[in-house]
């Protein structure tokens, strides 16, 4: 009898998100933060090496082309992501890096060019996390009247996906014949135009840069309206998330991996990644008090302002202490046209829980909607256990609400239990983004021996 082959157990993927300061609102008010620190390089490399040490499958650092956060009473991260994981990359060896950029307010052109070469500094350890921008402040500071509507942006989101993964296809692995003898570098005929031509973009190509270690970063997403989960379907390899509860999460990882069979992918090469910001405390009650000394320091002002960005509404003709009227929230998800998802998923906290406007307020300022969780390290471990095990997470999206602290408490507690559970990797076993999240290494769609690669299928699927 031929033994079995071994089979691999299936293991989370952990991501850190990370806000320089934690992702609590008032995270910079607190004595251990290091709010002086936002714009020091060497910060950043310290919190990817504890990633690394930790295991963790990726750093990622959002992004958006607008100042965003009322800064008066907020921290504002300071750095571009994909500079920035330029930095860390040098100082890690195999943690993934991922930055957000943005498909309406970038062109396929330079924005291929940053990734691909976060690819090779790094040896193939990039991910794009690709968003449309849901917030309408940055089109002022692109000459734009108006933000481009939700339908608009999508559709340009998709032959922007398409124009950049073809730049990153147009040398074929092999173009490189480096013949110093000959004095041939080059062979012109692995080195394709992509001629896109569509309703949004046009780019003609060749790319000005060699295929990368990854054949292309990892394509990561974050929207979950309608269009923003076809389009996951389609293009993600990786999908950021913010759920509240169980159900909804399963609800939606049923949906995206049926969507991307739909497409005629393979629905374990789309790792779906929920927000959890973890409230870590040697007890419970010690995890409570430490949650509350942060909702203490929120200010309300800034709370209001957010509320009153994302809804287009404001609640300040109410006292905080006052219970939401339900209507107003009832058609939130319906009349905005910025962040769908997230606004029906706040909307849905109002439904259920009721809250007052200053409980509100405190619900949203440990992580803007993600999932925050206050327990003790096994509590976490065992919320993380359930959702993984019960069809709602490939991994996490771990979002420390403090730093310096969350991330290592994380590390040092958390971690140890998922790794004695076989939960999670004791230590890396390839090298690249795509090794870690058990993802293939694509193809070029212009490679002559070609077999389409997912993205390119997709496209085709059109
Ligand atoms: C974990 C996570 C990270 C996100 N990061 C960014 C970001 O860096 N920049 C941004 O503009 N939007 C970001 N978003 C927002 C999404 O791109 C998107 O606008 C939002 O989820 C609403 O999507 P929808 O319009 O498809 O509903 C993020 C969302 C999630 C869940």
């Amino acid at each position: 009898m031929t033994p079995r082959p071994e089979t691999q157990p299936r293991q989370l993927n952990l991501n850190a998100f990370i806000y320089p300061s934690g992702h609590h609102e008032a995270a910079w008010r607190h004595p251990d933060s290091r709010p002086d620190r936002i714009y020091d390089v060497s910060y950043y490399q310290e919190i990817g090496r504890t990633a690394e040490a930790a295991k963790f499958d990726a750093v990622f650092f959002a992004d958006g082309p607008a100042l965003r956060q009322n800064v008066k009473h907020f921290a504002a991260p300071g750095l571009e992501p994909i500079t920035l994981l330029t930095a860390i990359a040098t100082a890690t060896t195999h943690l993934g890096l991922i930055a957000t950029a943005s498909t309406t307010y970038y062109e396929p052109y330079n924005l291929a060019r940053l990734f691909s070469s976060l690819d090779h500094i790094s040896g193939g350890r990039a991910g794009w996390n690709i968003v449309t921008t849901g917030t309408d402040v940055a089109a002022a500071n692109f000459g734009l009247d108006e933000h481009p509507a939700h339908t608009d942006r999508y559709a340009r989101a998709r032959e922007f996906v398409d124009a950049v993964v073809a730049l990153w296809d147009s040398w074929e692995d092999d173009a490189i014949l480096l013949d110093r003898a000959a004095g041939i570098y080059a062979d012109p005929d692995k080195i394709h135009e992509i001629n896109h031509a569509g309703e949004h973009l046009r780019v003609r190509g060749p790319f000005n840069s060699a295929r990368t270690p990854q054949g292309y970063p990892v394509l990561v997403q974050a929207g979950a309206s309608n269009e923003g989960r076809g389009f996951a379907g389609r293009y993600a390899e990786a999908i950021f998330t913010a759920h509240q509860r169980l159900t909804d999460a399963q609800a939606f990882y049923a949906d995206i991996k049926r969507r991307a069979a739909g497409f005629g992918r393979n629905p374990d090469h789309v790792k779906i990644l929920p927000g959890i910001s973890p409230f870590i405390g040697d007890t419970e009650k010690e995890a409570k008090a430490l949650e509350q000394e942060f909702n203490e320091l929120t200010v309300p002002e800034y709370g209001l302002t957010q509320v009153e960005k994302m809804f287009g509404f404001s609640l300040r003709h109410l006292d905080l202490d006052e219970p939401i009227p339900l209507e107003l929230f009832a058609d939130a998800g319906d009349v905005t046209d910025n962040e769908r998802s997230r606004v029906q998923v706040i909307a849905g906290i109002v439904q259920r829980e009721k809250p007052t406007v200053h409980g509100l307020l405190h619900r949203l300022a440990g992580a803007r909607g993600h999932r925050v969780f206050t327990g003790t390290p096994e509590q976490v471990a065992d919320t993380i256990e359930e959702w993984f095990t019960h069809g709602a997470a490939d991994g996490f999206n771990v979002m420390p609400p403090l730093y310096p602290g969350g991330l290592e408490k994380f590390a040092s507690t958390v971690v140890p239990i998922l790794q004695d559970r076989g939960l999670f990797r004791t230590e890396y076993t390839g090298t690249t983004l795509r090794d870690h999240f058990g993802l293939p290494r694509p193809e070029s769609q212009f490679a002559s021996t070609a077999t389409i690669s997912e993205p390119q299928l997709s496209a085709a699927a059109r």
